[in-house]
């Protein structure tokens, strides 16, 4: 095989795992074929603007555990819908020629993608343009069907564990009940095992539709039996029965325009009325990605770091490293993402919770309420 220059970008929001995977992958392609390694700044926007650093063993040094990525994150920066200013006016274009001028001009004929379904759908389409690409996919929220897990998810669902049980003791003290909004868009992954890990009372997720009558009658039966105090826990995309959900903001220019917040502030205000305890909520927000990778993240990581080596060396392109049955095995893009036109995804990629599945008849059994 002659020399590969692989250039390597992590998109969309950070995730705890994205450094372990370069860690790994720069280790292991060097020790596999002869090859240099370039990292992207900030995502696509860094491969649009040619901005980049070395990566090599010196560069990678210790950063293993590190939540974050050196090469930092843009959840923006779609090259095939980009802001560009003409004449003073912001305009919309494919830049994507840009993109590929730049990777030829520095040599790069492999690209690694680390990032979610849009970072993940330019993949794509830069595979339909010819360029080499190899997809790793990054989400904390462990909603893509494709692969069996995605490093980060286990690092947030410690970080709300933990946090849970922090709130614990602060609410019995003052026989509160604390609302506590979590991550996971619409998908209630974190919110579920955090909520049988960290005892939460009531687990609302977007899955199953909750009322605010469902969250009292849990609140009163603690109540009745001793327990003047409950935790609630809630994903930021939770519906409630007549199909609502609380939108933060929307953001254009961005591949998930919709950022959720608020949904515990809301059911806060809601329940205070219809309860003895005061109410309060808490937001754990960006704190659920942030810090030290968990050490099962980290083996993940590394597995998918590996395996993508193992990918560029055996030629496997237009493919994302996926687990399945417990292996690290790949699938094609295309099939991730569906065969739409250019920027488009295909909804089918979505994992969500079954409402019937046996993860929530645990939590039903150990008396976690789901307000429906
Ligand atoms: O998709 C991962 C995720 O962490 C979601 O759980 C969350 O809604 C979103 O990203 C937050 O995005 P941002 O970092 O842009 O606020």
């Amino acid at each position: 095989m002659s020399k590969r220059k692989i250039g390597i970008l992590t998109g969309g929001g950070d995730a705890p795992g994205l450094n372990a995977v370069i860690y790994t992958l720069v280790r292991s392609c060097q020790s596999m074929f002869d090859c240099e390694l370039i990292g992207y700044k900030f995502g696509y926007r860094g491969l649009y603007n040619n901005d980049f650093m070395q990566l090599n063993r010196d560069t990678t040094s210790g950063i293993l555990h590190k939540g974050g990525s050196i090469l930092y994150n843009s959840n923006k920066d779609n090259l095939f819908n980009y802001d560009v200013v003409e004449n003073g006016v912001h305009v919309k274009k494919d830049v994507s020629d840009v993109a590929i001028a730049n990777m030829k001009k520095e040599g790069v004929d492999v690209l690694v993608v680390l990032g979610g379904d849009g970072t993940l759908t330019s993949a794509r389409d830069f595979a339909r343009k010819g360029v080499n690409v190899i997809g790793v996919p990054k989400t904390i929220d462990n909603d893509l069907s494709a692969t069996e897990a995605t490093f980060g998810f286990d690092t947030a669902v410690n970080i709300v564990t933990d946090n849970l049980g922090r709130l614990h003791t602060t609410a019995e003290s003052h026989h509160r009940v604390l609302v506590v909004e979590v991550m996971g868009r619409s998908a209630g992954w974190i919110c579920l095992h955090a909520g049988i890990a960290g005892s939460a009372d009531v687990v609302l997720i977007p899955e199953i539709p909750y009322s605010i009558d469902g969250i009292v009658k849990k609140i009163n039966e603690r109540g009745a039996n001793g327990r003047p105090f409950s935790i609630v826990a809630v994903t930021e995309g939770a519906v409630e029965k007549d199909g609502s959900a609380v939108i933060g903001k929307v953001v254009e220019d961005s591949p998930d325009s919709i950022r959720f917040g608020g949904v515990a502030a809301q059911i806060a205000n809601k329940l205070e009325p219809l309860v003895e305890h005061e109410v309060r909520h808490c937001v754990l927000g960006h704190i659920q990605r942030g810090g030290d990778t968990s050490p099962a993240d980290r083996i993940l990581s590394a597995r998918y770091g590996v395996k993508a080596a193992e990918m560029i060396r055996d030629g496997a392109f237009g493919n994302m490293v996926c687990l399945r049955n417990g292996n690290m095995e790949y699938i094609k893009l295309e099939d991730v993402l569906g065969s739409g036109s250019i920027g488009e995804t295909s909804a089918g990629g979505a994992k969500t919770v079954d409402p019937n599945g046996e993860l929530v008849r645990v939590a039903k059994a150990m008396g976690i309420s789901f307000a429906d």
